[in-house]
């Protein structure tokens, strides 16, 4: 039994749909634990693309149980919008659980989102307009609608017409919009609250009794560790925490139960929405990431910034999520490079800076120090064992792992299942603190 987290570990998109689909193969349970429908999670089977926003990357294994955690917010219509979806495609969704105390975002959250980042003008944050941030806004400030209001018609009723009351004084007051109509938003949620009914469930409840089976639990993060909103590039983040400590808060468990954390890093950097990103490419050279990354937002459809792998913010992932190893995803992306380059440190005003700066103003004055390595020319999409790819692919890999100082334990050169190199066992390996009792990384 093991039980493992999986992170992003830059600034999301790095691909954590697909390696959560491939662990799912050998979990009982799924556990998303934090963010909404700003996620956009890709699973790749055959010839099928799933985008998934709130259903575990882990619902194509129907034997797998799914939750959806308390630390996320559930907009109620999109997340029954992909039940649906998967329900087409004979995908069954009876194994799907959501949290009782999961917060729900509502009508106002997503006119807010949108009407304060109009608001910002050239400070907009660039969110995803989802009403993530005004969601989170409202649990913090104890006003947030949860799974549990909606099971309750008559508490909801009394709860809404209180909240829209208010939420229309902000709309009207703040920013010129016209009145919700409490009625109907009562009418519509109490709709969905009746088809998610179902699923919901004490969650952390039931994980635990997982746990006590020796079940395999997996707890799959959304967004990324630089989104955070404690530990990433703030005020540029999300309004949750992505961090593998997220999981036991998102989940309700207690971090004793987690064995292993694996953070997923493309073997570049992307970045979606505003804020600073060092090692970002605005030639040819972005392009290329882009194209042959398609680097369009699953969720907005907004093209993402693209940027070479920056191991300041790499070596920072390990170290606040505690990462024990790597997936690196999207090598083939890099295939026709003549030249591959990394950022190994920064330059901050003439000083050399190895850890990630707190200061939104610091990190927005960092230069990469960039070490250049050669590039393979040739494809990498076929490969399926460490023996198939070429030396400087390797020797690039070989690289990114000295830097991190955690070893990679999955490659992946595609978009599909097989289009996969397992390195070394992701959920049985040796963990970090292993690593450094053993000296094969450095204590600094
Ligand atoms: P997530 O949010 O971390 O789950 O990542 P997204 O799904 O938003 O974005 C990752 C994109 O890259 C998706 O379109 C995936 O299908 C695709 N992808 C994942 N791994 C690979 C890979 O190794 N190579 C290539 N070319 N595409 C990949
Ligand atoms: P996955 O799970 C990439 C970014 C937005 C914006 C910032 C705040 O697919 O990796 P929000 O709507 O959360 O208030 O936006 O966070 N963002 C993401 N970027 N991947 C995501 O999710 C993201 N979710 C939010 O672009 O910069
Ligand atoms: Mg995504």
């Amino acid at each position: 039994m093991a039980n493992v987290v999986v992170i992003g570990a830059q600034w999301g998109d790095e691909g954590k749909g697909k390696i959560t689909d491939l662990l799912s193969r050998s979990a009982d349970v799924v556990v998303r634990y934090q963010g909404g429908v700003n996620a956009g999670h890709t699973v790749v089977v055959g010839e099928q693309t799933l985008k998934l926003h709130l259903i575990p990357s882990g619902i194509l294994y129907p034997d797998t149980q799914c939750i959806i955690g308390s630390g996320t917010v559930i907009d109620p219509k999109i997340l029954l919008g992909e039940v649906d979806m998967l329900e087409q495609l004979g995908i069954p969704t009876d194994h799907l659980l959501i949290s009782q105390t999961a917060h729900v975002t509502m009508p106002y959250h997503r006119l807010i989102d949108a009407a304060a980042e109009q608001q910002r003008g050239s400070h907009k944050i660039g969110t995803t307009g989802r009403g993530i941030g005004p969601t989170y806004a409202d649990k913090s400030e104890r006003t947030g609608i949860r799974v549990l209001d909606l099971m309750d018609p008559e508490g909801l009723r009394e709860q809404l017409t209180w909240t829209i009351a208010q939420k229309n004084i902000i709309l009207d007051k703040l920013y010129g919009l016209p009145p919700l109509d409490a009625e109907s938003v009562i009418e519509e949620y109490s709709g969905y609250a009746e088809r998610l009914r179902p699923h919901v469930v004490d969650s952390s409840l039931t994980i635990d009794e997982a746990w006590r089976k020796r079940k395999n639990i997996l707890f799959e993060g959304a967004q990324g560790t630089l989104l955070d909103l404690d530990h990433g590039t703030y005020p540029y983040v999300t309004s949750s925490n992505p961090v593998a400590g997220g999981a036991c808060i998102g989940a309700g468990v207690g971090p004793t139960i987690i064995d292993r954390v694996i953070g997923v890093a493309k073997a570049y950097t992307t970045r979606v929405g505003e804020g600073p990103f060092p090692t970002e490419l605005h030639g040819d050279v972005g392009e290329l990431l882009c194209q042959r990354g398609a680097e369009f937002g699953t969720t907005t459809g907004r093209r993402r910034r693209c940027g070479w792998f920056d191991a300041v913010i790499g070596r920072y992932a390990v170290r606040i999520n505690g990462i024990d190893c790597l997936a690196i995803t999207k090598l083939d992306v890099l295939d026709d490079l003549d030249e591959i380059k990394v950022c190994v440190a920064y330059d901050i005003d003439g000083e050399r800076c190895d850890h990630f700066p707190s200061s939104a103003r610091s990190f927005a004055n960092c230069q990469p120090i960039y070490k250049s390595v050669p590039g393979w020319k040739q494809s990498t999409s076929h490969c399926r064992s460490l023996d198939d790819l070429p030396k400087a692919a390797l020797d690039y890999l070989k690289f990114l792992a000295e830097l991190m100082e955690v070893p990679i334990a999955i490659v992946s050169l595609g978009a599909s299942r097989d289009q996969t190199i397992i390195v070394e066992d992701p959920i049985h390996g040796p963990k970090r603190a292993l690593l450094y009792a053993n000296g094969e990384a450095s204590a600094q």
